[in-house]
């Protein structure tokens, strides 16, 4: 079972210059897996909403790289809303975390380090069913997922 608490920011760091700044991320570092994938979403329409699902065993690491959005994380029993705008730093998410992108300002990009290769049985795509899963999970009385 996952918390909301485990959805942690995590500071990249900067390497500053007067030619503008970078930021390095390794995994098992910064995040505490070994990233097996990397994707980006851009030209985000005004008003759209992503994300929309869980993951049964994914864990990510969320980066504005440019722009700004907000993530809201749903556990199955508790909510939080976190807004990403800085480059330097991510949203940590663990597995079993309803998540949902919402308020992409114009020109956002949001970057995703991912733990494992894109795989359309790791989702979870209906909320209630998500439900039904952390029920089932050790804090809710029942059998580990
Ligand atoms: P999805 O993960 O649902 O997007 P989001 O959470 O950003 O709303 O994926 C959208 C579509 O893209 C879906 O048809 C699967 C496809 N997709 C890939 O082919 N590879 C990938 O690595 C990802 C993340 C998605």
């Amino acid at each position: 079972m996952s918390s909301v608490d485990e959805c942690k920011i995590v500071n990249l760091g900067r390497v500053g210059s007067s030619a503008g700044n970078l930021s390095p991320l390794y995994g098992g570092v910064h995040v505490p897996f070994d990233i097996k994938r990397v994707y980006y979403l851009y030209d985000v329409p005004g008003g759209a909403e992503r994300g929309g699902h869980a993951h049964l065993k994914l864990e990510q690491l969320i980066v504005a790289v440019s722009g700004s959005f907000t993530i809201t994380v749903d556990d199955g029993d508790s909510q939080r809303a976190i807004s990403l705008d800085r480059s330097y730093y991510g949203l940590y998410l663990p597995r079993l975390i309803w998540r949902e992108i919402i308020g992409f300002c114009t020109g956002a990009v949001c970057l995703v380090f991912a733990s494992l290769p894109y795989d359309e049985s790791d989702y979870i795509r209906d909320h209630q069913d998500f439900l039904a899963v952390t029920r089932r999970s050790p804090i809710g009385g029942g059998a580990a997922v």
